[in-house]
């Protein structure tokens, strides 16, 4: 038996849910803030749950922390010396692994400690262990959710809690005159597909306008053409390696395997989106990559998914879909061009 946390992008929980119970027969769910985290409970042990998540990664979830072991809340000083002691004897084997600790709060949670304080007394906890606490790029996370009543404890790898920030909720810098928050979405999908896009050598952004996405792949040192009937920032202008079209993605052609990297961040359509990437499969190179966000127009997400990606299917892999933080009402797709 054991027991989850899984998170999932605000108002997308009960599809979390349903590519949860299609994966797993016994399973049982509790919300704990609605629409967006719930308490699981399955039959199966913690190692085959994790291996039929890796196999199977549900589009939905956002982020998975196994509940190890609870702790009541009391509201006052016990509940941090509490905490402290149960780290000491939990078998964390940490040692000499860089370790995380990760604090979510529940709104009503009684608990009185912030995801600072808490972490300030935990890490010297961890250092007495031999664990080195570290913010960055840890091997091992300790996770800890701070609900109405308990304390939520339990630990693996970033790869096993399916990200290395808490609950899941990548943080980028804001940057003076960024062009669009767009440009997030594109960025944390680098890093959820673990893709370098500098190792591409030329782009097509379709559906590119006001340039978010285009002005990161030009800071990645590629050559860019961007098609958009609407205009883009000005500031783009200053970049040889950027072509613009000011047109519609159904009016525009280029040679043959001209590009490595698409990408297509158009709010339209699904099935208008899907034709507009396929017109342009011959402007692909064998192998090229596509990074395209979905979106979720109405109330049948899933089925909307799976006939984007079946009619994708004709000429792409798909390599993986997911709803980024970043993405509100859509999912971004990762495909390989067959
Ligand atoms: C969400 S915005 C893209 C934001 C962009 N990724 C960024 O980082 O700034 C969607 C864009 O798709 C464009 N678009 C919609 N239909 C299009 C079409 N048929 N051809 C080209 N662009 C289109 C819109 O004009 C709009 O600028």
């Amino acid at each position: 038996m054991s027991q989850w946390i899984g998170t999932a992008n605000y108002g997308f929980a009960a599809y979390a849910m349903e590519e949860l119970r299609r994966l797993f027969n016994d399973i049982k769910f509790t919300q704990l803030s609605a629409n967006e985290i719930f308490r699981m409970e399955l039959t199966l042990g913690r190692e085959e749950v994790l291996s039929a998540l890796s196999d199977n990664e549900p589009m939905f979830l956002r982020h998975i922390q196994p509940v190890d072991r609870t702790l009541p809340i009391h509201g006052n000083a016990d509940d941090l010396q509490a905490l402290s002691e149960l780290v000491r004897h939990a078998r964390l084997r940490c040692e000499g692994r860089t370790t995380a600790v990760h604090l979510r709060r529940a709104d009503s949670t009684p608990f009185l400690y912030s995801a600072a304080d808490t972490k300030a007394v935990i890490d010297a906890v961890l250092t007495e262990m031999g664990c080195e606490p570290t913010m960055q790029a840890p091997e091992l996370i300790l996770s800890i959710y701070a609900g109405r009543t308990e304390l939520c404890i339990g630990w693996g790898t970033p790869e096993e809690q399916l990200s290395d920030w808490p609950g899941g909720a990548v943080r980028f810098q804001r940057e003076d005159g960024q062009i669009s928050r767009a440009k997030f979405k594109l960025l944390e999908a680098e890093r959820e597909f673990k893709l370098d896009f500098a190792g591409f050598r030329q782009a097509l952004d379709i559906g590119a306008a006001p340039g978010g996405w285009t002005h990161l792949l030009l800071e990645r040192g590629l050559k860019v053409t961007s098609v958009d009937p609407a205009e883009l920032h000005p500031s783009l202008s200053s970049y040889p390696r950027l072509t613009y079209l000011k047109k519609n993605a159904s009016d525009v052609e280029f040679k043959h395997g001209t590009f490595d990297l698409l990408v297509c961040d158009m709010s339209w359509s699904p099935m208008q989106m899907s034709k507009l990437v396929l017109e342009q499969i011959t402007a692909l190179a064998e192998g090229a990559t596509a990074i395209i966000t979905v979106k979720l127009m109405h109330k049948k997400p899933l089925q909307t998914i799976r006939d984007v990606i079946a009619r994708l299917s004709e000429s792409f892999e798909l390599k993986k879909a997911k709803q980024l933080f970043h993405n509100r009402d859509e999912i971004t797709l990762y495909l390989i061009k067959r």
